[in-house]
């Protein structure tokens, strides 16, 4: 089947896009207001978009209350943000952070969630992330119509556990990393890698699978059919 995205109203492209662009990374992003508050929320509309400076991309959309997110906001005002890799263990406060909580509410006291200084711009990281990328604005884009904009950042400071870093090669040791990915309202666990080829009969024993459920849930379940769940990306239960 076709479907033309002129048919469908944004909550509905919405569904199309985050359901078709799977699995996104999950940039858990720690910001700093003018006023000193730390702020965290969870952006899968993420990615790099340069090597030498190297560059990341969040998309931040209006909230549901059609305003600017916290996270965006003190973006704009000052210029800085944290990435930070949200892993398994932290997956609940991930998802928590997702809470529209108000902007004077300390994120990181209100769930728990320890942060270390970093080490050049001022927003903290997340002190469990085994990686976080501290950056510096390049440029915004906003949307005319003020649904969202996107936020070129420079990293300035690699912030990575030791014993993830390798020395010798430069490279990372990620088959010891555990992120967390995001599906359409769900998330992702990456715990398999290969480089083609594999075996034949593996690629066939898989075929027609569907994914493996970590949560207990139906097999069709799906929280984008829930009442708690918000086209804003937004998470509604405390
Ligand atoms: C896993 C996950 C990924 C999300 N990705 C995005 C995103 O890419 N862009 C966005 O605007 N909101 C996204 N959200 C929603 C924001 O995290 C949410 O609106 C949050 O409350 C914003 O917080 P703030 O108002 O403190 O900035 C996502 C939520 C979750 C749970």
């Amino acid at each position: 089947m076709h479907i033309n995205p002129d048919d469908l109203d944004a909550k509905s492209n919405y569904k199309m896009l985050i359901g078709s662009i799977i699995p996104r990374p999950i940039a858990w992003v720690s910001t700093i207001s003018t006023k000193g508050v730390r702020n965290l929320a969870p952006v899968s509309f993420f990615t790099c978009v340069g090597r030498k400076p190297p560059r990341v991309s969040l998309s931040i959309q209006a909230g549901a209350d059609g305003n600017l997110k916290d996270t965006f906001v003190n973006i704009q005002d000052t210029g800085q943000f944290v990435t930070n890799m949200a892993t398994f263990p932290d997956a609940l406060s991930v998802h928590r952070s997702a809470i529209e909580f108000e902007p004077d509410e300390d994120e990181f006291t209100l769930l728990d969630v320890d942060s270390a200084p970093s080490q050049v711009v001022r927003p903290p990281r997340v002190k469990s992330a085994p990686i976080a990328l501290e950056c510096e604005v390049f440029k915004i884009f906003e949307d005319p119509k003020k649904m969202g904009a996107i936020v070129w950042g420079t990293v300035v400071n690699y912030y990575v556990r030791d014993d993830i870093y390798l020395p010798e090669t430069g490279r990372l040791d990620i088959t010891a990393l555990a992120p967390i990915g995001r599906l359409a309202g769900e998330y992702s666990l990456t715990e398999t890698v290969f480089v083609p080829p594999v075996n034949e009969n593996l690629i066939q024993s898989r075929e027609g699978k569907r994914m493996l459920r970590l949560d207990g849930r139906r097999d069709d379940y799906s929280p984008i059919e829930t009442d708690t769940w918000t086209p804003a990306g937004s998470v509604l239960e405390p």
